[in-house]
């Protein structure tokens, strides 16, 4: 009996002293199997107990179980005390910093070509045009019979077109959505459309991209004059360019209009004076136009006879690099965000 009562004082003293000195939650599972487990030490104890006395054993029974209620306690507490240390651990290190100021992400903005779109869109669209689109891969009919220009016609050599098939290419201009509008449109009146768009052509230098973007007009309806042309297209310069901003029409030569006439705008750089911007002459192109051909409107599916139209043609790179003073077109396709930054 009393050595087996020295036995429990040394474990019940070596297991607590054990118990205080542990720091993880696998030395403390291990601590219990050591003193409580199959092969424990108390066990071990409690298997020896067959050797007392019969009056001896409820007394060392008692005093074992006194030993293991206490062990259980501490272990139970010290078990809380490492779940909280765990959990304060985690805390610290998920742990953030709200004033710290955020990560700033870069932010993007418009392409100067898109930027550019939509303003001439919303110039014409305050004069109650309407958005008209149509294919970028065109049949040889629209982009070129349907406007006034057959097979073997001289002027198709003005645009070098990339073909596909004999029939089949890329639209070498914005020019074939009029009849494919008029077509869908007829005998609706007025027709009064701008169809912005891609386009493609054979070249390739500082001032010609293969693909590259044009804004169409067309307007037709009863009593259209070229005088309805050179306002609007005077208004719309002057919205684009500046209030200050003249217009004047120089003949020119298009299949699909007659008359034709090139659109230049006082210089926007010297307003007229001259400089290297307008090659000293103050006056820049900026666009092909003229009264609707009566062969375009008749393909179109409308009466010459009953209906007149003008149309005209921009080109949006060009506007762009008038409009911010952009030297080379191709800085528009490069993507250099140096340069796209700027706008
Ligand atoms: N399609 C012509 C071109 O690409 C531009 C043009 C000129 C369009 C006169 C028109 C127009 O509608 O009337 O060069």
């Amino acid at each position: 009996m009393i050595s087996l009562k020295a036995e429990l004082e040394r474990i019940n003293k070596e297991t607590l002293h054990k118990l205080d000195q542990l720091k993880t939650m696998e030395e403390l599972q291990d601590l219990k199997v050591k003193v409580m487990g199959k092969k424990g030490s108390l066990t071990a104890l409690l298997k020896q107990m067959g050797r007392l006395s019969p009056e001896e054993r409820p007394i060392m029974g008692q005093m074992v179980n006194e030993v293991r209620a206490k062990f259980e306690e501490a272990w139970e507490a010290k078990a809380k005390q490492l779940d909280q240390l765990a959990l304060s651990a985690r805390l610290e290190e998920e742990k953030i910093d709200i004033t710290l100021p955020g990560i700033r992400l870069p932010k993007g903005n418009q392409h100067p070509l898109s930027m550019v779109i939509e303003e001439i869109e919303d110039i014409f669209l305050g004069m109650g045009f309407t958005i008209a689109e149509g294919p970028e891969i065109e049949t040889d009919y629209y982009n070129f019979e349907a406007l006034n220009l057959p097979k073997d016609h001289p002027a198709r050599d003005m645009q070098d077109t990339f073909f596909i098939t004999e029939d089949i290419l890329l639209r070498t201009q914005t020019s074939p959505v009029q009849v494919r509008t008029m077509e869908k449109m007829k005998p609706e009146l007025p027709v009064k459309i701008i169809a912005p768009g891609k386009v493609f052509r054979h070249d390739d230098d500082a001032t010609h991209s293969p693909m590259f973007h044009q804004v169409e007009g067309l307007l037709v309806d009863r009593g259209i004059r070229m005088s309805d042309l050179k306002g609007i297209l005077l208004y719309f310069s002057r919205q684009m360019f500046g209030e200050s901003r003249e217009i004047r029409l120089r003949p020119s030569f298009f299949p699909f209009t007659e008359p034709s006439a090139e659109v230049d705008v006082s210089c926007m750089l010297c307003g007229g004076e001259g400089c290297r911007l307008c090659k000293n002459t103050g006056w820049i192109e900026i666009l092909g136009s003229g009264m609707v051909h009566p062969r375009v409107l008749e393909m179109g599916g409308y009466n010459p006879q009953e209906v007149t139209g003008f149309a005209f043609g921009m080109g949006v790179e060009r506007i762009a690099m008038l409009k911010y003073g952009i030297e080379d077109m191709r800085l528009l396709f490069d993507n250099d965000i140096r340069f796209l930054k700027q706008f």
